[in-house]
């Protein structure tokens, strides 16, 4: 018997000989349904901001969001993340309960203008408001946990005033999902539910992020809050400790360089598990196509589909717009 002739009874390419097969045995899928688009929402009215560290990406005022989350929506994408960027900024992060502010001024358009049609999130964290862009409050050099909570928990109530259908809180303090949780109930809004950013890292891909918000640490780092990269099993403590604080969702946050943490996540959650493609992500691949070394649809598709196989049932990126309008998913 010859061994050799033996092995060519396995031949894997027997199954992926055409599209039609490779179809019917494709292992995950991608579908606009399991993108939700990022937001930078700016003060103001009718104003639109390019970002210039994100190619493909501007801040707009809440009345100029409308028509783009409108087309969004049209083309699929049934979900939006927001996030603050606001021109003033103080110690006590004040503008975080304005319920005027840019980010509560959005949800109330889109919530009635477009009601349960669209899902809206909105991102938790002082980052934007405070005058040091650290995500909590600080004292000396230091990033207090627990009156850092108390006011995020705060921060959440006047967003679930406004509408928002899920608070997001990003911050990493310790123990603020319950805390919100249970802020939110005692003044009526236990319907608003909790995605939270249970493993983030302290990363280098959140810079452009920071230029679009203004949310960059005047002083020191997150690596005081933030995860560590080397770790692993403390992102599944992160997770069990938010869900039994309550979270609806939780992520992993960022994802590309994360694919490990989305898919031990996945294994052990009891709920949906979102995976936060981040700006540094986003703006590697724009650039590559800008330069001419890649090819946006492909590049774009297998990035996100590879998210989806680590196991994200959700994935927040600022892709979306483009991958919807351009029908690469239908
Ligand atoms: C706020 C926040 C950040 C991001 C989301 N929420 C920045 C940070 O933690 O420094 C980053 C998102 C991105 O890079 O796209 N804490």
């Amino acid at each position: 018997m010859n061994d050799y002739r033996l092995d060519l009874v396995h031949r894997p390419r027997r199954l992926r000989a055409n599209e039609n097969l490779r179809e019917i045995v494709a292992e995950s899928d991608l579908r606009t349904r399991h993108l939700c688009q990022g937001h930078f929402v700016i003060p103001g009215t009718s104003a639109e901001q390019e970002v210039a560290s994100m190619p493909g990406v501007s801040r707009y005022t809440a009345d100029r969001l409308i028509p783009v989350v409108e087309r969004d929506l049209a083309n699929g994408v049934r979900s939006v993340m927001l996030f603050g960027a606001p021109d003033e900024k103080d110690a006590q992060a004040s503008g975080a309960l304005d319920l005027d502010g840019e980010v509560p001024t959005a949800v109330r358009l889109l919530k009635t203008a477009f009601g349960d049609e669209l899902t809206v999130m909105a991102d938790v964290c002082l980052c934007p408001y405070t005058d040091h862009g650290h995500c909590g409050f600080v004292e000396g050099e230091e990033v207090v946990n627990d009156s850092s909570v108390a006011m995020l928990a705060r921060m959440a109530a006047v967003l679930a005033e406004a509408g928002v259908d899920f608070v997001g809180p990003s911050d990493m303090m310790d123990g603020r999902i319950a805390e919100i949780r249970h802020h939110l109930d005692e003044v009526g809004y236990e319907r608003t539910a909790i995605l939270a950013y249970s493993a983030k890292y302290a990363s280098a891909f959140y810079g452009p992020f920071r230029e679009a918000a203004g949310s960059s640490p005047s002083f020191g780092d997150r690596r005081s809050y933030q995860m560590d990269y080397r770790n692993s099993r403390e992102a599944i403590r992160e997770v069990l400790l938010d869900l039994e604080e309550g979270a609806d969702m939780v992520m992993v946050k960022p994802a590309l360089a994360y694919l490990d943490i989305i898919r031990a996540v996945r294994e052990v959650s009891t709920v949906p598990v979102a995976a936060y493609n981040v700006s540094g992500e986003y703006s590697m691949v724009q650039l590559a196509v800008r330069e001419g070394l890649a090819d946006e649809r492909a590049m774009v598709l297998e990035t996100l589909g590879s998210m989806r196989r680590a196991g994200a049932d959700l994935i927040i990126t600022y892709h979306a717009s483009r991958v919807a309008a351009e029908g690469w998913l239908s």
